[in-house]
């Protein structure tokens, strides 16, 4: 449930720009809204800029040009208010090896000035599968369970805005889907979350929006359905009992490709003019036609196709110079 007295814009990126001391523009004149509520996943390739942005708003990266605000308070006048409100999860794993953690979650709690709420932290904790694990020092965690702790640690002070920078890399399938539905259960307490992947599968699966960032620029934000709706096709593959030398004349009005030595027939389907219906009455021409058809399969391109796509086209025009 929304509040009404709640920002409805979580965050929000005006002409971010990043320039490093290498010289290296990092990020060029983003602008970006992140909606309460969403989740929000940043695609793009190594060294797009996805953990220079995260930085940049959680406070750690100081912007070359533009600005950010949070919850409608400027991360640089109001940084404490504004940091108070940002769980993150950062990329790399930072830990004191010697701590316990329960001591983890309860000093960074008490690092943005919260009282202590040691129900709050075991509900965290339980919820992260470490409460077994509270009083065992962080270097005898295994790799799993010390990202889990660092998403304890990040939502120790109960933050309406969560990072995730990578959460899953190097993780196994089984704890993945175990984080995507501590994700989905933030999001259904009212939690905005923003996640970096470089698996598309788990933005396909978790996203509300998408953006693509490319090379420091943001190319595309979009809702991941209406993206998907709008870059993606669906095409239906049908194999011939026998190669076809030339489409039958009475398919001729039929936005079909015929490839593999005539022995596959490719039809794009959802083209404007498609009904629905349209499978069948190609599949009722075929038949009339007198052509055998040995398999049909139906393919739906994939976000990862679509993302693929995005970057490569823009990768295109900057290999030929
Ligand atoms: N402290 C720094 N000084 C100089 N250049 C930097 C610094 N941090 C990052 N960069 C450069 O800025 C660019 C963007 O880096 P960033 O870490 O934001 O990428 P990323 O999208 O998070 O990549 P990855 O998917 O590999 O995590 C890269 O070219 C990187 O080399
Ligand atoms: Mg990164």
């Amino acid at each position: 449930m929304q509040r009404p007295d709640l920002n409805p814009i979580a965050v929000s990126m005006r002409a971010l720009s990043k320039r490093y001391a290498t010289g290296h523009q990092a990020l060029k004149h983003v602008d970006l809204e992140i909606r309460r509520g969403e989740i929000f996943a940043l695609l793009g390739p190594n060294g797009a800029g996805k953990t220079t942005l995260i930085s940049i708003v959680c406070g750690i990266v100081t912007p070359s040009g533009g600005g950010v605000t949070v919850d409608g308070m400027d991360i640089v006048r109001d940084w404490r208010a504004t940091r108070s409100c940002i769980g993150l999860v950062p990329q790399e794993l930072t830990t004191d090896a010697f701590e316990t953690v329960w001591n983890t979650v309860r000093f960074s709690r008490g690092l943005f000035g919260k009282a202590p709420d040691p129900a709050h932290l075991e509900t965290v904790l339980r919820d992260l599968s470490l409460w077994d694990k509270r009083d065992a020092r962080l270097m005898t965690l295994s790799g799993g369970m010390k990202r889990r702790l660092m998403i304890a640690k990040a939502l120790s002070h109960e933050p309406s805005i969560l990072f995730l920078d990578e959460p899953t890399a190097g993780v196994d399938v089984e704890l993945r889907r175990e984080m995507w539905g501590l994700v989905r259960r933030l999001r259904e307490r009212g939690v905005t979350i923003i996640l970096t992947t470089h698996y598309i599968e788990e933005a396909e699966e978790m996203a509300d929006r998408v953006g693509v960032i490319h090379e420091g620029e943001l190319i595309v934000v979009e809702d991941k359905r209406t993206l998907m709706k709008k870059l993606g096709k669906r095409v239906l593959r049908i194999e011939l009992a026998q190669p076809l030398p030339a489409l039958p004349p009475a398919l001729a009005g039929w936005p079909l490709d015929l490839t593999d030595g005539g022995r596959r027939l490719e039809y794009q389907m959802g083209a404007s003019g498609d009904n629905g219906d349209s499978v069948g009455a190609l599949l009722a021409g075929l038949a009339t036609s007198g052509v055998a058809v040995r398999d049909v399969e139906s393919h739906k391109t994939s976000l990862e196709e679509i993302f693929v796509g995005l970057v490569s086209r823009r990768a295109a025009p900057e290999a030929a110079r």
